[in-house]
C-alpha cells in the first residue's frame, strides 16, 4: 500500500480536533480487536499487517504518547508531559491519564473499517472502563489475540528496533531491515530508536507486564474472546496464523448465532 492509501490516522495521534483524511473503507466485517503481550513481541508489527489486509485502524496509545513528544501542535499538557517521563523510564503512564486520552478519542472506536488496539488496555481497571464504554455505546469486540514469546527473544527484538517517525512502520536491524539502512521503504522518512529500547527501561518494562498487563488475558479468556498465537517465526508467519485463527473465530460465532435464530424460532 502507498502512504497515500495508508489511513493517516491523525484523529487518533492528534486528538478529535484534527480529522482523519481519508476515512477507512467501510467493511463489511469490521474487526474491533485488541492486541495483547510483552513489549517487544512483535504487536505494532501484527498491527500494521492486520491494517494492510484489513483496512482496521491501527489505534496505539504508545505512538500517542511519542506523537505529543516530537510534535509541538500535539497535546503538551501538564499530564502529558508527566506521561513521557513515565513511558522513558518504562513504567505505566497512570490510569487517568490514558483513559482521558481514550475518552477524547472515542470516536475512533466507531471507525467504519474496524480498529486495532495495540498497547491498550494494560490494567484491570483499563480493560474494565473499555469494556463499560463499548457496553455503553452498544459496541462490542470481535477478539482479543494474545501474543506469547519468551524474554531472551523479546529483548534481542527491542535492541534491534527501528521505527518511522512519520508512519510509524516499525523495522528491524537484521530481521526486517528498511532497503535502504535508517531510512523508511514507504515515506523516505528516517528511522530512530526508541528512548524507550535502553536496556535498563527494558527490564522495567517487562516486569511492569507481568504484574499489571498479563492478568487481562485471563480477563478476557473469561468473557471467551481471546485467541492465542505464538509469536515465533516470521512476522508474515505469526500475520497469517493470526489471520487465520481470527477468520475461523468469526465462522464459528456466524454459525452460533444462525443455530440461536434457529432455535428461538423452533421455542415460538
Ligand atoms: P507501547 O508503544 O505500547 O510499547 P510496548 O507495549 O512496550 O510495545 P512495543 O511497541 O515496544 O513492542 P511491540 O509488541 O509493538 O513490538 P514491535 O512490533 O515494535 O508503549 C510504550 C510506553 O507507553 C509504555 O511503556 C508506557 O509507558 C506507555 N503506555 C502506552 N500505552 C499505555 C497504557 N495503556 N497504559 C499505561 N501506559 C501506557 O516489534 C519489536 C521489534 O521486533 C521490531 O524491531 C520488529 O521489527 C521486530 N519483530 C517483530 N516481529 C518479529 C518477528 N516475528 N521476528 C523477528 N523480529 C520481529
Amino acid at each position: 500500500m502507498s502512504p497515500q492509501n495508508k489511513p493517516d490516522r491523525v484523529a487518533w495521534l492528534q486528538g478529535p480536533a484534527a480529522r482523519c483524511d481519508e476515512p477507512s473503507d467501510v467493511a463489511q466485517f469490521p474487526w474491533k480487536l485488541v492486541l495483547l503481550g510483552a513489549p517487544g513481541v512483535g504487536k505494532g508489527t501484527q498491527a500494521d499487517l492486520l491494517n494492510r489486509r484489513t483496512r482496521a485502524c491501527h489505534l496505539s496509545t504508545g505512538d500517542v504518547f511519542r506523537a505529543a513528544g516530537s510534535r509541538p501542535d500535539c497535546d503538551q499538557s501538564p499530564a502529558m508531559q508527566a506521561a513521557l517521563g513515565y513511558m522513558r523510564r518504562g513504567e505505566l503512564v497512570p490510569d487517568s491519564t490514558v483513559w482521558e486520552m481514550i475518552q477524547e478519542r472515542s470516536e475512533c472506536l466507531h471507525c467504519t473499517g474496524g480498529f486495532i488496539l495495540d498497547g491498550f488496555p494494560r490494567t484491570l481497571g483499563q480493560a474494565e472502563s473499555l469494556k463499560q464504554l463499548m457496553d455503553s455505546q452498544g459496541l462490542a469486540l470481535s477478539a482479543v489475540v494474545s501474543y506469547e514469546l519468551p524474554a531472551s527473544e523479546i529483548v534481542e527484538r527491542l535492541g534491534g528496533r527501528r521505527t518511522c517517525g512519520k508512519y510509524k512502520a516499525v523495522y528491524h536491524v537484521t530481521e526486517r531491515p528498511p532497503k535502504r539502512a535508517d531510512w523508511c521503504d514507504r515515506c523516505e522518512g528516517r528511522l530512530f530508536q526508541r528512548e524507550d529500547d535502553r536496556p535498563e527501561a527494558i527490564k522495567v518494562r517487562l516486569e511492569t507486564y507481568e504484574r499489571s498487563t498479563a492478568p487481562l488475558i485471563e480477563f478476557y479468556k473469561n468473557l471467551g474472546l481471546l485467541v492465542e498465537v505464538a509469536a515465533k517465526g516470521s512476522p508474515d508467519d505469526i500475520f497469517e496464523d493470526t489471520l487465520a485463527k481470527l477468520e475461523s473465530r468469526r465462522v464459528r460465532e456466524v454459525a452460533r448465532k444462525v443455530w440461536a435464530t434457529v432455535e428461538d424460532h423452533r421455542s415460538l
